[in-house]
C-alpha cells in the first residue's frame, strides 16, 4: 500500500466518496454530484502548494489505479483558530481490513518525521464507531463530544487529538486476524 497527492483524474473516487448515501451517513449525508470537480481542482492545487496533505491510497502498487479512500490532513480555521486537523475515508470494499488504521498511521508518521503540524486533531462522528477506533487504536486522546461543521451541515462528533513525536502508537508486530 503506498499514499500519493490527489491529481485531477479523482473525480470518481470523490463521488463514490461523497456523493454516497452509505459512505457520508456520519457526515451528514450525501453531498451534491455538481461541485466535485471543482472541489477536486482546488484540491489538487491546495495539495501542490505543500498547504494540506491530500492523499489517496493506493492499496495495490501494482494496480495503482485502484483507490481505496483517501486521507487528508490540513489547516482548519474554526472561528480564527486555526488547528491541524485529519480525516479519513475508505471505500466500502476495502473497509475492515486494517487500511483505514495503516493510511493515518503514515500519514502522521511523515507528519512526526518532518516535524510539521503540531498537534493534529480529529473529530470523527459519535456514531462512527470504526473511525473512533482508528483513533484509540493510534494513540490519540479523547478530549471532549463537540458539535462541528462539515460541508455546512452540523454533525455531533468526538474531538480527540494527538502528538504524533509522541503519541503514535508503535505497530504491532506479528500477523494480524481480522
Ligand atoms: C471509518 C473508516 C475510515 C474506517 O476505515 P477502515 O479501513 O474500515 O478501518 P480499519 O479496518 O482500519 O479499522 C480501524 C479500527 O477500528 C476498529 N473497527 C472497525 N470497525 C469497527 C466497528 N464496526 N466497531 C468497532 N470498532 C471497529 C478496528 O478493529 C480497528 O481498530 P484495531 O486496530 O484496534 O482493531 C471507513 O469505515 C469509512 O470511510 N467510512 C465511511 C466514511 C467515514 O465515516 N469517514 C470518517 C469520517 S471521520
Amino acid at each position: 500500500m503506498y499514499l500519493r497527492d490527489v491529481e485531477l483524474g479523482d473525480v470518481d473516487a470523490y463521488v463514490r466518496m461523497r456523493c454516497d448515501p452509505v459512505m457520508m451517513a456520519e457526515l451528514g449525508g450525501p453531498l451534491p454530484r455538481a461541485g466535485i470537480e471543482e472541489k477536486v481542482r482546488r484540491d489538487v492545487g491546495e495539495a501542490a502548494a505543500g498547504l494540506a496533505w491530500i492523499k489517496m491510497i493506493v492499496p495495490d502498487p501494482r494496480r495503482p489505479e485502484s483507490v481505496a479512500g483517501m486521507v487528508t490532513l490540513w489547516p482548519h480555521d474554526v472561528d480564527g483558530t486555526v488547528f491541524s486537523e485529519i480525516g479519513w475515508m475508505v471505500l466500502p470494499d476495502f473497509q475492515g481490513r486494517g487500511v483505514g488504521k495503516r493510511a493515518v498511521r503514515m500519514v502522521l508518521e511523515t507528519a512526526r518525521d518532518e516535524n510539521r503540524w503540531g498537534i493534529v486533531h480529529a473529530f470523527p462522528a459519535t456514531t462512527n464507531a470504526p473511525s473512533n477506533g482508528i483513533c484509540r487504536s493510534l494513540g490519540f486522546t479523547f478530549l471532549e463530544t463537540k458539535d462541528v461543521v462539515f460541508a455546512g451541515r452540523i454533525v455531533p462528533a468526538n474531538h480527540w487529538f494527538i502528538d504524533p513525536t509522541t503519541d503514535l502508537m508503535p505497530e504491532r508486530s506479528g500477523p494480524t486476524v481480522r
